[in-house]
């Protein structure tokens, strides 16, 4: 794999800024925020008047606890547009969430936002090694999803060539790597292993292709799940990581050089660790749920967001600003079992220690009487003898009662058995009878 760590004077100057500079940019940032989400948005202001906080007593990052959070709930009793702190009319971008429950969630932009949207995606393919004049094969699905615009946005502005492909239609997805030699994708870890499957399938050597890089994100995926690429891509794997409410694909990223957690772009949105129950303030290094304030955002800026996903905040490396560790799970998929909690990125990790079973799972719960079950659906390897790979099932069984401490079933499967995602892969496929 090449080295693609950035030269100097490749990084924005905030990306290596001291720590107190960036504390000084974002107090200021922050005030600006508060007092434009209280001036602009009636949500703001009543739910600020309720806990009794006023613009002016925001005077420092640390009196940001203060304030009251926001929840998906508030943006969608606000649907469609109840949010947006400008006039509809400089709004030039909408996207908004699959609503797979509900009214879907509506976020807006100014020319601005979309502006310092580019420049942060920009900002994290250059992290992932890339650079103007790359080929960037994007398969992020395009449309009322942040994935594909987002990352389309960011590849132009950092001077690569894109290819704009979207998700799905496999067999042209490894035609299009083939002719046109991209340097980079963009594409969820989960559709990406469909697109290798799909080479293997086609005879080509998914390790001889032109591929450097590969931007994953938009769903959990492991360390394991990165081994499992670099291995059969020869390529590097790293991680992006973002949410429409905060702004999309661009608000975390991983560099190259570190592949230690994703740097948080904290200049654009500030990042809290909270304890998902009291929703009190934990330290960096502490677990809990991530919470983010846009600091920049004009069309619909978000104060104290609950992202739902879990994660802890570790001290900056490769950039000054603070990592996250890669997301175990969303507070929503955390799968309670007899008592004992587990999210579906532990089930990846034990799959991919086991060399007969392919990384195309899904988590199936179901109840009998009073009593949940879990059974993980895995397919077998290729290459793997069905009563070898039956075997491993067994195994893969053993593996999750000694390390998470609970009992499944494990039903390994044929090949090509469990369902495929286009874009994010549904790792919990609930049967259970709704009480
Ligand atoms: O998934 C934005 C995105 C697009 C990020 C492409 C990265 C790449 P939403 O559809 O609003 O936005 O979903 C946001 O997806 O709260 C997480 O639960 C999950 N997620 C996104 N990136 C990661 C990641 C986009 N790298 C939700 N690791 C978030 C784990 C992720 N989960």
């Amino acid at each position: 794999m090449d080295d693609l760590s950035p030269r100097p004077g490749d990084l924005d100057a905030i990306e290596t800024a001291s720590i107190d500079e960036l504390r000084a940019l974002q107090t200021e940032r922050l005030r600006w925020t508060v007092r434009h989400a209280y001036d602009h948005v009636p949500h703001y202001r009543v739910s600020f008047d309720a806990a009794g906080v006023h613009p002016d007593d925001v005077r420092e990052l640390s009196d940001l606890a203060r304030l009251p959070f926001t929840a998906k709930a508030d943006l969608r009793d606000n649907y469609p547009f109840g949010m947006f702190a400008v006039p509809r009319e400089q709004v030039v971008r909408l996207h908004a969430s699959s609503g797979t429950t509900g009214k879907p969630t509506v976020v807006g932009y100014t020319r601005a936002d979309v502006d310092m949207w580019a420049d942060v995606v920009a900002r994290s393919i250059r992290a992932a090694g890339g650079r103007a004049g790359h080929v960037l094969h994007n398969a992020y699905g395009y449309g009322l999803f942040t994935g594909g615009l987002g990352a389309h946005y960011g590849a132009e502005r950092l001077g690569c060539t894109v290819v704009p492909v979207s998700g799905g239609m496999t067999e042209r997805q490894v035609q299009l790597i083939l002719d046109f030699r991209p340097d980079l994708v963009m594409v969820t870890p989960s559709y990406m292993l469909s697109v290798v499957d799909e080479m293997e399938r086609q005879g080509v050597d998914p390790r001889s292709t032109s591929l450097k890089v590969g931007i994953f994100g938009a769903e959990p995926w492991t360390n394991d799940m990165r081994r499992e690429m670099e291995e059969r891509l020869d390529m590097h794997a790293v991680d992006i990581y973002g949410l429409s409410e905060v702004i999309g694909p661009g608000v975390a990223s991983e560099c190259v050089e570190t592949k230690d957690g994703l740097h948080v772009w904290e200049d654009h949105f500030y990042p809290e660790v909270v304890d998902p129950v009291t929703g009190e303030v934990l330290p960096d290094g502490e677990e809990g749920e991530l919470v983010f304030t846009s600091l920049t955002k004009q069309a619909m800026p978000v104060i104290r967001y609950r992202t739902r996903d879990l994660t802890r905040l570790l001290p900056g490396t490769a950039r000054t600003m603070r990592r996250m560790e890669k997301i175990t799970g969303r507070t929503d998929d955390m799968i309670i079992l007899r008592g004992v909690n587990l999210f579906p990125t532990q089930i990846e990790e034990l799959i991919l220690r086991t060399p007969e079973l392919s990384p195309h799972f899904q988590c199936v719960l179901t109840r009998e009487g009073n009593l949940d079950s879990l059974t993980v659906l895995v397919e077998r390897r290729d290459h793997a003898a069905p009563g070898a790979a039956a075997e491993a099932g067994v195994r893969l069984r053993q593996l999750v009662k000694a390390s998470i401490g609970v009992s499944v079933a494990v039903d390994v499967v044929e090949p090509d058995a469990v369902e495929r995602s286009l874009g994010k892969m549904r790792r919990i496929v609930d049967r259970r009878p709704s009480r």
